[in-house]
């Protein structure tokens, strides 16, 4: 494995591997990897010549008032991680060389990145984006894979490929959870042992929703209000929205038909979760 932080090394590496006609499978995160970042490896090890991860925290998704200091940065462990898994590269530039003193460019997908979380985190997609854009130009790689745990990322980045024409296809991965239930998150740790039991309520609670669906229940409201009530009842968590909606346009639904997403984001204390699920109604 090895270990890259320019630009300039990546490329040569990469036109090398392209000359053998090999494959190349890319992961981007920020790193604190855990099973969720390590199926995403594997599948790309699976399907691809070449395994190419990203380590980056990037500041150009966080808000002024979110965790980028706090965020934590567990290089040497997270090396192990990507050595033991067998990834080809890692790609693990300095801020400094992703984003010079003379950058001024960002990539901005419009009305999508608008709702949901981007409604809580005005400028958040745009900075996912203009590095995920950017890593795909530096990376040129075949298959891009990502988390349905971060399903309006999801959404964005296929917008993104899509409108942009950037030569890459990109796989979704399922959400890895805990044996409890609760989604894989870098965040986790940063949960009170209080909080951490509570927090089990949100998986709970789709699924509950889910179970209504199936057992008849359309209306939307009434789902997202079932779900609103057992977090409320059982937490100490602070809403920040649930919703339910078309899984591949965000649009909200009033009738749960057709390829269904619920998705929410709570808050407990500064800790911010998301989650979701999808399924055909
Ligand atoms: P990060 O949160 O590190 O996540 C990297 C990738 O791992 C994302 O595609 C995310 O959806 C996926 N992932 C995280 N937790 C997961 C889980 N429990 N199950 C399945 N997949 C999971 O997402 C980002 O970084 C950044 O926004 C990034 C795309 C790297 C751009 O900076």
């Amino acid at each position: 494995m090895r270990i890259i932080k320019s630009v300039s090394a990546l490329r040569s590496s990469i036109k090398y591997i392209k000359t053998q006609k090999k494959n190349i499978g890319f992961v981007p995160t920020m790193g604190v990897l855990h099973e969720g970042h390590i199926s995403l490896i594997r599948k790309s090890r699976r399907e691809n010549d070449i395994t190419i991860i990203s380590i980056f925290v990037n500041p150009k998704q966080f808000g002024p008032k979110e965790d980028l200091s706090t965020y934590p940065r567990p290089e040497i462990n997270d090396i192990l991680l990507a050595k033991k898994e067998k990834v080809d590269i890692i790609f693990y530039p300095s801020e400094k060389e992703m984003y010079p003193t003379s950058f001024l460019t960002s990539i901005e997908v419009d009305q999508i990145t608008k709702t949901l979380c981007g409604s809580m985190r005005p400028g958040h997609f745009q900075g996912v984006t203009t590095v995920v854009g950017k890593l795909l130009n530096i990376v040129t790689p075949d298959v891009l894979y990502v988390g349905q745990k971060d399903a309006q990322q999801v959404v964005v980045l296929k917008r993104m490929v899509a409108d942009l024409n950037f030569p890459v296809s990109v796989k979704v991965c399922p959400i890895v959870r805990e044996s409890d239930g609760l989604a894989m998150s870098s965040r986790n740790q940063h949960l009170t042992t209080r909080q951490r039991k509570e927090a089990l309520v949100l998986y709970q609670s789709l699924q509950q929703a889910r179970k209504k669906v199936s057992a008849g229940e359309q209306n939307a409201i009434v789902i997202t209000n079932l779900i609103r009530k057992l977090i409320k009842n059982t937490s100490s968590g602070a809403i920040e929205y649930i919703t339910c909606t078309d899984a591949d346009s965000l649009i909200p639904l009033r009738r749960v038909k057709g390829r269904v997403m619920i998705a929410l984001a709570v808050k407990f204390g500064r800790t911010r979760l998301i989650d979701n699920i999808i399924f055909r109604a």
